[in-house]
């Protein structure tokens, strides 16, 4: 079972996008795959057609069942979507509260960890979508995964958040004692703007070694998919922006571990 993180603490930098364009393909191309919405916005749960304020399926039971000492109870928390091998574990806006709630507890990093503990049989892939904040969300998140991708949006104010995103990862690798492996994702790359082409030199400067070797490009077919409720990679997999997610897939499913960083210097 892969699991992966898609995290940045800046909002609209395509989070979400990455996590539903990424299980798309997973799931056309026959794998089982479970895509986890951490974020307390529920878009991604929304975008699956998850009815947020009636389903009362979410990862915030999860988090009350550990807390009151029971086996996180997985499977019955999560709906299947209208696509096949697709599969979501939605998210609750009383997530939200989680940290002023149960943040102090013990036990309380680990709970998705815990959840998906036994699911390897059932899923080969797990995408988890991060809230945008530093939270007891986040730090689960980073603490099931084994690989986190940053995407970051080509433009200036985007190089804050990832500097930010960095020290968070830092803080939470010295925390877990685990080293996690990551690659940075340019998005919304407009090769006609001045901003993106400087943004995406900078970062080629800077994050050698992590930075994937090339973009996802603006497309604005990623904005109508969503308002269908649709992943781009299942109902137009040639488009620009779905060829350009379909290889940073391979780029992924290619590189394991130290060999990532190595592939994607080179
Ligand atoms: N490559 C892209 N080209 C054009 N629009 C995009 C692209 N990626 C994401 N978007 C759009 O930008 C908005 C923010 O993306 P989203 O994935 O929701 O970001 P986040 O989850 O980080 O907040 C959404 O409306 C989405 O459809
Ligand atoms: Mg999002």
């Amino acid at each position: 079972m892969n699991i992966w993180a898609i995290a940045n603490q800046k909002g609209g930098v395509g989070k979400t996008t990455t996590t539903i364009t990424l299980g798309g393909f997973m799931a056309a191309a026959g794998e089982q795959t479970l895509l986890i919405d951490l974020d307390p916005h529920c878009s991604l749960s929304t975008y699956l057609g998850i009815d947020t304020d009636k389903d009362e399926r979410s990862a915030y039971t999860l988090f009350k069942q550990v807390a009151d000492g029971d086996e996180p109870q997985t499977h019955s928390q999560i709906a299947n979507t209208r696509f096949d091998n697709l599969h979501v574990l939605p998210a609750s806006t009383a997530m939200a509260t989680l940290d002023r709630q149960l943040g102090s507890r013990a036990g309380m990093g680990t709970v998705i960890a815990r959840s998906l503990e036994g699911l390897d049989m059932e899923y080969q892939n797990v995408l988890i979508d991060c809230p945008p904040m530093l939270g007891i969300l986040m730090v689960n998140a980073l603490a099931a995964s084994e690989r986190l991708i940053i995407p970051v949006q080509t433009e200036f104010l985007a190089l804050k958040g990832l500097d930010r995103m960095l020290r968070t990862l830092e803080m939470i690798q010295h925390a877990c004692k685990r080293q996690l492996q990551h690659v940075i994702v340019p998005t919304m790359y407009d090769r006609r703007t001045r901003a993106s082409i400087d943004t995406l030199k900078v970062l080629q400067e800077r994050y050698t070694g992590t930075l994937w070797e090339s973009v996802i490009p603006v497309d604005t077919q990623f904005r109508e998919a969503s308002q269908a409720g649709v992943p781009l990679s299942i109902n137009m997999p040639r488009s620009h922006g779905a060829l350009a997610y379909e290889a940073l897939l391979n780029t992924l499913q290619k590189t394991t571990g130290e060999a990532l960083n190595m592939a994607v210097a080179s």
